[in-house]
């Protein structure tokens, strides 16, 4: 890389694995139901709504970044919205969180898929991306995302949320042709959406494979590893790009093989043994979303507690080990950023 980093953003120098004046904190979901200007939002515009315009979507991003003091924004999305394209017929109803109406359950629904547009089928996330950054202070770098392959055929096949995702790994296990050609279109269309991202204005991408640790680290290996590396080998050049998923305390040896610059650890992990697994990573992690529901002080004790186990090293961005949980305490929230930044300054 030969471009000049001295006045990089903290956030930016974390990614890359530099030194950095203090610790970078950003937490996943930390534009959602916690906060009451976005309930206030929602009680008059429906989730889809909201993701489709661009104006509604940059103020929901810009203000809770700003809310919180955080050190990036994340764009107001979702990891669902590439599935209509693709011909899923996509509802969020409320109580059952989100719904694929046609599930993918054949190798003939598979070949059905269509292939994405992303300009052309979903202008309102780019344009989101723009005004956003265009609204962002230039030290909030704002992070764009998608969902991993394995998370967003995890979706198609179960047809919502799935506790023990009978349907996709039966799926995965009994018709190998179909899984990989299911896959290889979901790659192509993540692949070609974090391009977009980062053509609007995302400095830094995001992969959420939320579901991926419901397989064993050789499942992943034969039926998921592929396909992600092939999504991060397709990105642009010198864009960091993070890699996260829940349960992956198994395989991340896999997950860093994958790729991605940093390593998204959740909660069930001790921060150091994970990091030590994956030397050379940048990490980012990973206090348990329901410590912040524990009370300031519990949160802050905590978050002290996964500080030590960062040990002061490069490379290091404070997150959740998953996302803001409704209930929390905007309070709380800001309280932990405020210590993260206190503790660590140097
Ligand atoms: O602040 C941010 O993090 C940015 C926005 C964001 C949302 N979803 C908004 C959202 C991001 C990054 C996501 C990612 C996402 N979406 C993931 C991966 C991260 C994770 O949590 O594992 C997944 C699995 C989804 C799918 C999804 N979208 C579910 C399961 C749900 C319903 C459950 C829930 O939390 O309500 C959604 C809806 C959703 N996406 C909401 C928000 C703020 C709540 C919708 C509402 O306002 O009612």
């Amino acid at each position: 890389m030969t471009t000049n980093t001295k006045h990089e953003p903290v956030f930016l120098k974390a990614c890359r694995g530099e030194p950095t004046p203090y610790t970078p904190v950003w937490l996943m979901r930390q534009a959602g139901r916690y906060m009451a200007e976005y309930r206030e939002l929602r009680s008059r515009v429906g989730f889809l709504e909201l993701c489709k315009s661009p104006e509604l979507a940059t103020q929901v991003t810009v203000e809770a970044a700003d809310k919180i003091g955080a050190d990036a924004a994340i764009i107001f999305s979702d990891i669902l919205l590439v599935l209509e394209p693709m011909g899923m017929n996509l509802e969020y109803s409320k109580g059952d969180g989100p719904v694929l109406h046609n599930p993918v359950r054949e190798s003939s629904d598979v070949d059905r898929l269509q292939s994405v547009d992303v300009k052309e089928q979903l202008p309102f996330v780019l344009e989101a991306l723009r005004q956003t950054r265009k609204a962002l202070p230039e030290s909030r770098p704002l992070i764009g995302f998608s969902g991993a392959p394995f998370t967003l055929a995890a979706y198609m096949i179960e047809g919502g949320s799935s506790r023990n995702f009978e349907k996709v790994k039966t799926f995965m296990y009994r018709d190998a042709g179909a899984w990989a050609a299911l896959m290889q279109k979901l790659s192509r269309a993540v692949t070609d959406l974090l391009t977009a991202q980062i053509e609007a204005g995302a400095q830094v991408v995001q992969l959420f494979d939320s579901w991926v640790g419901c397989l064993s680290p050789s499942d992943y290996r034969e039926y998921v590893l592929p396909h992600v590396k092939r999504v991060f080998e397709g990105l642009p050049q010198g864009v960091p790009t993070i890699h996260f998923g829940v349960g992956t305390g198994t395989m991340l040896e896999e997950i860093r093989e994958a790729g991605g610059d940093v390593i998204g650890i959740d909660h069930h992990q001790d921060l150091d043994v994970a990091w030590g697994r994956i030397p050379g990573a940048a990490v980012q992690g990973n206090l348990d979303p329901v410590a912040l529901l524990a009370g300031r002080d519990v949160a802050l004790i905590r978050a002290g507690k996964v500080l030590e186990r960062a040990g002061g090293k490069q490379g290091y961005i404070f997150n959740l080990g998953h996302g803001v949980l409704p209930p929390t305490d905007v309070e709380t929230v800001k309280a932990v950023i405020d210590f993260v930044h206190e503790q660590t300054v140097t």
